[in-house]
């Protein structure tokens, strides 16, 4: 009997061993919090976040290519000879009140949180051994971010998911560089300082989401990505509810990883075969803060809607990313887009969470229609209110069981049912009066007895 049991358990463990390869890392199933989760926020913090000046890649922009602008900004505004790195005091987070982000974050109902833990700058924000001086411990904040926002997270808004953003190269770093000069036959940078991180931030803030970036200058072998992801999956202590994106290695990216990121705000419009996230800023142009940014440098609420229902119709995942500012506040324009994507999802986030893609994505006759389902009902998220008050929707044919409803509408019965027509390629619904719908953008039908065309 126990010979037995012991065989048995062995065979259990080896069965969930994932060896090295992106043949078996692929077979991984994904963790189902995070296709029904739908909305995260995205979160980008650093040393950039101190200038706030064209984008995160401040640094990068000034002294690594020389773009005139960049050059001119620090001549005008700083004494010569000043460095990045003296940018780095100046980061000082006193406004930092992470239980405040937390309670707009679940406000936003976003139901995952991705911070920077580094960027291309190498900062960390967590107290890295392996960043001697340029963390935030050290420098700057003088207070372990990664930890606080965690810890936030966890004690006041449980349900939502800690997640954690990390670039593997770092433009300035001199191992990097000189592993970089041998045509990364050597690989020094990642056995000394990438896997050391990776392995530091997965043990003490054991996140739910590893977002890898700036992986595309050398293979997945330099980096080690599958023996990393073979150790995240099998022994590490988010093996069961972790989940990575496709950024491990030149090549990786749209073809490996539990979602697929493809290229920044990506937004293919289509369905796709594979679990993928629209990772997008609130701010057009940057990740990072721009203090030159004014009002139209931000999507408006119904561009970010927009977004979300072209996304969550076609199968992916939603990443909301905001800009804090060097002081540690997140600017009142972006908490306000938050704040209204929460109170659109209040209403009708019962399209969103837990959906999953249709029949059809977008409607055939209507432009800008987005379908999702659930169960034996379908959600037609109509961004534009109709003409003359009757929409039109072509992909749907109704039965004698049709039933059409609106989720911000209640007539004085408390009725949500709306009137519709059949017509020969579809059906005609006649809207409600605007005066009785509780929701200013992106109107939710609920359909139900209906086929799809
Ligand atoms: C989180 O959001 C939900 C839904 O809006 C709300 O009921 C709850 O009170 C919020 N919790 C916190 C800690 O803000
Ligand atoms: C449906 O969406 C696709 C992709 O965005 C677009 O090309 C097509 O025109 C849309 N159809 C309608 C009727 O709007």
């Amino acid at each position: 009997m126990f010979i037995v049991s012991l065989f048995l358990s062995l065979l259990a463990v080896s069965r969930a061993q994932y060896e090295p390869t992106w043949e078996s890392l692929d077979s991984r199933p994904l963790p189902e919090w995070y296709d029904a989760a739908k909305v995260g926020i995205f979160i980008h913090w650093g040393v950039y976040s101190v200038p706030s000046f064209g984008s995160e890649w401040f640094w990068k922009n000034w002294q690594g290519f020389g773009i005139q602008k960049y050059v001119d900004f620090m001549e005008r505004n700083y004494r010569p000879g000043f460095t990045y790195a003296d940018f780095a005091p100046a980061f000082t987070a006193e406004f930092f009140e992470p239980d405040e982000w937390a309670s707009v974050f679940n406000a936003s109902g976003a139901r995952y949180v991705v911070l920077t833990s580094k960027h291309h700058e190498g900062f960390t924000l967590w107290p890295s051994r392996y960043s001697w001086n340029w963390n935030s411990l050290d420098v700057g904040p003088k207070r372990d971010l990664v930890g606080d926002l965690a810890e936030a997270i966890r004690s006041k808004t449980p349900h939502i998911h800690f997640g954690l953003y990390y670039s593997l190269y770092e433009w300035f770093h001199p191992i990097f560089q000189s592993d970089m000069s041998h045509l990364f036959t050597t690989n020094e940078f990642v056995t000394k300082k990438v896997m050391p991180e990776l392995n530091d931030l997965v043990n003490r803030y054991e996140p739910e989401v590893i977002w890898s970036d700036g992986d595309w200058d050398a293979p997945a072998l330099y980096w080690t990505s599958k023996e990393f992801l073979a150790w995240l999956f099998n022994a590490s202590p988010v093996k069961d509810t972790v989940v990575v994106n496709d950024r491990w290695g030149t090549g990786a990216i749209c073809h490996h990883g539990s979602f697929y990121t493809c290229f920044d705000r990506y937004n293919p419009g289509v369905l796709q075969n594979h679990k993928w996230e629209n990772a997008m800023t609130l701010d057009r142009h940057s990740w990072g803060y721009r203090r030159e940014a004014g009002a139209s440098d931000y999507l408006s609420f119904r561009e970010l809607v927009t977004e979300l229902a072209e996304t969550i119709s076609c199968g992916g995942n939603l990443l909301v990313n905001v800009g804090p500012t060097h002081d540690g506040r997140l600017p009142a324009i972006m908490e306000e887009r938050l704040r209204q994507l929460g109170s659109w999802l209040d209403v009708n986030g019962e399209a969103v969470y837990d959906s999953v893609p249709w029949k059809h994505q977008n409607d055939t006759l209507t432009p800008g229609v987005w379908y999702t389902s659930k169960g034996n009902l379908v959600y037609a998220m109509v961004l534009s209110w109709p003409e003359k008050d009757v929409l039109t929707l072509g992909s749907v044919r109704p039965t004698p069981q049709t039933h059409v409803a609106m989720l911000a509408y209640q007539d004085d019965h408390g009725s949500s049912s709306l009137q519709f027509t059949i017509l020969q390629d579809g059906i005609a619904v006649t809207f409600p009066a605007m005066s009785r719908v509780g929701s200013q953008w992106a109107w939710v039908l609920v359909l139900q007895g209906i086929e799809p065309a």
